[in-house]
């Protein structure tokens, strides 16, 4: 209880998010650096919108469970229905609807947007992440699916990981859409099925649960002929690691083609770490027909958790260049103006404000890791001379 009475507030920040403190915050900075600097290496560009979104955006085309189970939504004092992303897809989607007459294609853009989902937090899967997304449209052909799959491959080296660290396992939902066509397995079903299918690797009971479904057991015997064709094509781009997998559908309504998921290797880690693939309708739902898209999203709590288990994480460094230590409290209007000036040449410097004793000044900075320090006293200021120590 506090003075007045009422209970103390929690400290803790809402379940399923993050604080990122300076560590945290370096460390996200750098996921986001590789990732952008990546993208921007073949060519794309840097979008972004609002986290709030119509709720309708979310009816149309994505996964049931996503918008039924997983999404913040509520009333504005408006009265209309707003949900907080739980993706980027739609967004960018309605971004290229509004002005395709205007937009160049094929368009290269790529965004690193948070995104929300009520979910169970547990190990790589939290309420609120952020997301790497990197999209092409306008490529019909193959030739856009090698350009996303070598993008995420490159991510991933530019982030140190070797090629026995991951594997990224490819498949195409044509040849279940048309199995399922072929056996008269269509809407509400359809969906429910590619859901199974999604989770067949982490389910034990995948042939009675397909029973239930479309009330016989469904043989996933299906071969998508592209997966060579793909698999070569990335081969001679150097990237090796990839697999044919038909049990790879992903979760969203709206991929036509192509799909992949980048899963790591590691036992300690063994999990998806992200995945995307070609969607060529999902501008219809804008009254925009025949835009072909292919993309990925790439979240930054698997990426962390990758390179955790991999110890590919950067060693936290300092912003801060220069301290300067101050023998008392007299001397820091004149340290003041010494930081001031070697800001003007680039310097990042910071300045003791405290009476703390010159060694406690000293240790302070070395556990903030600031590489360099400058004390200043009656002598330095007389004779105008610093020594700088390299902690
Ligand atoms: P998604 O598979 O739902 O695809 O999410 C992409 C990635 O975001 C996941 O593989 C994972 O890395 C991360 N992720 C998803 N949910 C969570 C969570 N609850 N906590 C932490 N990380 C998570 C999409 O969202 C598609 N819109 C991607 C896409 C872009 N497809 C084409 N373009």
């Amino acid at each position: 209880m506090t003075m007045l009475g009422k209970k103390k507030l929690s400290t803790k920040s809402y379940k399923g998010t993050r604080d990122f403190y300076p560590e945290e915050k370096y460390i996200q900075n750098y996921i986001f650096d590789v990732m952008g600097n990546t993208a921007e290496s073949f060519g794309y560009s840097e979008y972004s919108s609002s986290i709030l979104e119509s709720t309708e955006l979310y009816k149309a085309k994505t996964g049931e469970e996503i918008v039924n189970e997983q999404t913040y939504t509520f009333e504005d004092r408006g009265g209309r229905s707003i949900t907080l992303r739980p993706e980027m897809t739609p967004s960018i989607a309605r971004m290229v609807a509004e002005k395709k007459r205007e937009l160049l294609f094929p368009l290269r853009w790529y965004s690193i947007p948070n995104v929300f989902r009520y979910e169970r937090p547990q190990r790589g899967r939290l309420r609120e992440h952020w997301q790497l997304n990197a999209d092409i449209f306008g490529v019909a052909g193959i030739e856009a699916e090698i350009e996303i799959i070598s993008l995420a491959y490159h991510i991933m080296n530019n982030f140190g990981a070797k090629d026995e660290d991951f594997e990224m396992r490819i498949n195409s939902r044509e040849s279940i859409l048309a199995e399922f066509d072929k056996r008269g397995i269509e809407g509400d079903r359809a969906k429910q099925l590619l859901a199974l299918i999604d989770k067949k690797d982490k389910i034990d009971n995948f042939e009675d649960e397909s029973k239930k479904i479309i009330g016989e057991v469904f043989e996933l015997d299906t071969h998508w002929d592209g997966a060579e064709t793909l698999k070569s094509a990335l081969s001679a781009l150097g990237i090796k690691n990839v697999s044919y997998n038909p049990n790879i559908v992903r979760g969203f309504d709206y991929y036509t083609g192509m799909v992949f998921e980048v899963f790591d290797t590691s036992p300690e880690n063994n999990r998806s770490l992200f995945g995307g693939g070609r969607y060529d309708n999902l501008l219809d739902i804008f009254g925009v027909p025949n835009i072909p898209a292919v993309g990925f999203g790439m979240g930054d709590v698997t990426m962390r958790d990758f390179l955790e288990t991999h110890n590919l994480l950067p060693e936290y460094a300092s912003p801060t260049d220069l301290f300067i230590c101050t023998t008392d409290k007299e001397k820091i209007s004149f340290a003041q103006t010494l930081a001031q000036k070697l800001r003007q040449k680039g310097i990042a410097v910071a300045v003791n404000l405290t009476d703390k004793k010159v060694g406690d000044q000293i240790s302070l900075a070395d556990k903030r890791f600031i590489p360099f320090i400058v004390c200043v006293g009656e002598e330095e200021i007389t004779k105008k001379k610093f020594t700088i120590k390299n902690l």
